[in-house]
């Protein structure tokens, strides 16, 4: 466990803090996550929200909890924590005393700043941090995406943030990488000699990474049309998955071996440029249709805007040029008001190379590993076996079923909590470098500049599908199908 710290959340009445940070913080407490004295201190902007922030953020837990994780007693030890502050994070005046004051000057004393808070603001708020004396050698700052909107505008705020910390006390978080799952994958590759032996273009036929959301656009009107599904989430949690999927055996699991190994696999992704953006990748934007019983508005009617362009689904055939991967397509697929919510890595291995069954035995097919991160999360493997109660020789596939939250009963992951905690322990691991986000974002904006310079217009979905046809096609191209689930 790590050492008892302060936590300054700036932002802290917004909603990536109401919704995931501070219900994060309080299951850290409950399980006994965070060590006696730790502060947590949200920043709120007027001295109102302030006053109110205790109730505001029991309103939020009993919000956003799971049922059965709040109570009355455990909120009562949490909020003891809690000391919000209220300040103007872009001008150095006399409220940042108060913050000044609530730290003290205890150069050991772990830190964490967490710009819960628009990247235009990362600036003044960083430069005030200095100003005012508060940084110091056990001080990290915690960041999140949307770090930019392209390459260029993605330095400079790493260049801004870099003028006051150095790059070992950031932490930039895709939170994809503290999914227990996620961290699972690399235990699953690389503490088994079964998997790894067959990893790669010899054995594998193609791996899918799919994103699907049921959500539309949640009062983010503004912000997602701007940014849209590729910069959302394949620049970020798409690529995450793949790199950890296709990247080699590090040599250990420092952050330094692992990052070093990811960046490989990125500047190996062939780039897609001109017309092989218009082949390899179907754009999508959802319509009004049917969710289960609900009938969903469509984007334009959501957002309030009859022209917008933007996507809200993206489907990719990628490949890597390495000795490993040459020859494997890697289908990468997100999407907004889709049919279910799901997040799943298919490998789908290669078929055997000749079957010794007679055809009445039914078709040999070929084995599949399915790690799902969401909605509940478990590894799969489907491998042929013969039918239990048949005389005669019938071949079926069965599945090898590892569900972790049903083998662990107090299972309560929350990529968030882990993510925390890991910052506070001064773990980066799970977090990402500066170089990772440069070579995402340089793979991704000819991509973007391509849709921008051709007029691109998404394809239409029915809200409640999964997605434009032509992502199906995408995929039958190659003889291949999504595997929804
Ligand atoms: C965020 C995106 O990074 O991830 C959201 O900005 C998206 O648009 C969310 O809904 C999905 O996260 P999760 O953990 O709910 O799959």
């Amino acid at each position: 466990m790590a050492n008892s710290f302060d936590m300054v959340l700036f932002g802290g009445g917004g909603d990536l803090s109401l919704r995931k940070l501070i219900p994060a913080l309080y299951r850290a407490y409950i399980e006994g996550g965070l060590a006696e004295g730790t502060r947590i201190l949200p920043v709120c902007r007027r001295q109102e929200d302030a006053d109110a922030y205790l109730k505001t953020a029991q309103q939020a837990l009993k919000t956003h909890l799971r049922d059965g994780e709040y109570s009355d007693k455990n909120w009562k030890g949490f909020s003891v924590l809690l000391r919000a502050v209220a300040l103007d994070i872009s001008k150095p005046d006399e409220q940042w005393d108060l913050l000044v004051d609530v730290l003290g000057n205890d150069p050991e004393r772990t830190r964490l700043f967490y710009l819960a808070i628009p990247p235009a603001v990362f600036g003044p708020c960083c430069e005030n941090l200095s100003l005012k004396g508060l940084i110091h050698e056990s001080s990290r700052v915690v960041v999140e995406k949307p770090l930019g909107y392209n390459a260029r505008t993605s330095d400079e705020i790493n260049s801004k943030i870099a003028e006051y910390f150095p790059e070992e006390s950031i932490f930039r978080i895709d939170h994809y990488l503290g999914k227990e799952t996620v961290q699972n994958l690399l235990a699953l590759r690389f503490s088994n000699v079964l998997f790894e032996h067959l990893w790669d273009a010899k054995t594998i036929d193609h791996i899918q990474i799919s994103i699907s959301e049921t959500v539309g656009l949640e009062g983010r009107a503004g912000f997602y049309d701007d940014t849209g599904a590729m910069r959302d989430m394949v620049q970020n949690h798409l690529l995450q998955l793949l790199c950890l999927i296709a990247m080699e055996s590090p040599n250990s699991m420092s952050a330094r071996n692992i990052r070093s190994e990811k960046i490989k696999v990125l500047e190996a992704l062939r780039p897609l440029t001109g017309s092989n953006v218009d082949k390899n990748i179907v754009r999508g934007q959802y319509v009004a249709g049917g969710l289960g019983k609900e009938l969903v508005p469509g984007y334009l009617e959501e957002l309030k805007a009859p022209n917008s362009t933007t996507e809200t689904f993206v489907a990719i055939r990628a490949h890597i040029d390495n000795w490993r991967w040459t020859g494997v397509p890697f289908y990468l697929r997100t999407g907004k008001r889709m049919e279910k919510r799901c997040a799943e890595i298919v490998i789908q291995y290669k078929k055997v190379s000749h079957s010794v069954y007679q055809p009445e035995a039914g078709k040999v097919l070929p084995n599949r590993l399915v790690i799902r991160l969401q909605p509940e999360e478990s590894i799969k493997l489907v491998l042929m076996a013969k039918k239990m109660d048949s005389l005669t020789m019938e071949l079926q596939p069965v599945e090898l079923n590892l569900t972790l939250s049903d083998t662990y009963d107090s299972f309560k992951s929350d990529a968030y909590k882990r993510l925390m905690l890991d910052a506070a322990d001064n773990n980066s691991a799970l977090f990402i470098h500066r170089d990772e986000v440069a070579a995402a974002w340089a793979w991704v904006d000819p991509i973007i500049d391509h849709w921008r310079d051709t007029n691109n217009l998404p394809q239409l979905y029915r809200s409640g599908t999964w997605g434009p046809q032509a992502s199906n096609q995408l995929l039958a191209e190659n003889g291949h199908h999504w595997f929804n689930p």
